[in-house]
């Protein structure tokens, strides 16, 4: 069967990687998360001292931005961990402060203007499931399949209150309501690709469904579309 492009957009910590690695394993597709992407490019412009907490050196960043070369592979257990310049910073992109550098840089056209050409040049030959927040918008305009995933505030800072729990970070429960709030605001209303939904994207809102009802549903919903083409 022909391969198609899978968007998968919506807020920060909304499970938009559970559904999108599902779904790529189910149907033998690519997986890339492009947020991971901009949480290097955060990690490459706070180990340079390019951006501090509270300022951004644009011209530095422009300047070095073409070094900067993101990959991705799969380790030993089947997970697809993020390679910046050669290196596992898996770890390293993943905390709240490097969460946060992210949705900052995310807002400068420039680093949009990389990073989606090195994302539409990986869905180039299809068969690749992209979670973010322009995918559907920007990044694969004409995916044939695009869901916008959605999730109430204190559902989705439970969720990653949990999770970072389980990493034995120490923020509390509030602290991350209120980060998920501070990102929220920035993801949508940014003039560089706010957050928004695709006119033609599917909407869930996955607050109270399982990740299998979700991942199911997901399933559903391609073969409709792939069987219509
Ligand atoms: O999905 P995430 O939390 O790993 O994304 C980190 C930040 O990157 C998020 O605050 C918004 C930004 N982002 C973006 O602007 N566009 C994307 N396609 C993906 C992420």
């Amino acid at each position: 069967m022909e391969k198609i492009n899978i968007a998968v957009d919506g807020f920060s910590s909304c499970g938009k990687s559970t559904i999108a690695k599902g779904l790529a394993k189910e149907l033998g597709y690519t997986y890339i998360d492009s947020g991971a992407m901009y949480r290097a490019v955060a990690l490459f412009a706070c180990r340079n001292g390019w951006m501090t907490d509270t300022e951004i050196n644009e011209a530095g960043l422009q300047k070095h931005i073409p070094e900067i070369e993101i990959s991705f592979e799969t380790n030993s257990e089947g997970q697809q961990e993020t390679y910046l310049n050669g290196e596992n910073v898996e770890k390293e992109i993943r905390s709240l402060e490097i969460g946060n550098g992210a949705s900052r840089v995310s807002t400068l056209g420039f680093v949009r203007r990389e990073l989606v050409r090195q994302q539409q040049a990986m869905g180039k030959k299809k068969g690749v499931v992209m979670d973010g927040r322009d995918i559907g918008t920007v990044v694969f305009p004409d995916a044939e399949f695009k869901i916008f995933l959605t999730a109430t505030p204190e559902v989705r800072a439970q969720r990653r209150f949990d999770e970072l729990q389980a990493k034995g970070s120490p923020v509390s429960y509030e602290e991350t309501l209120a980060n998920v709030r501070e990102r929220d605001e920035r993801d949508t209303t940014r003039t560089e690709s706010p957050l928004r939904k695709a006119a033609d994207a599917i909407e869930l809102d996955n607050s109270h469904i399982s990740i299998n009802e979700q991942l199911q549903w997901a399933i559903d919903m391609f073969n409709k579309i792939t069987k219509q083409k």
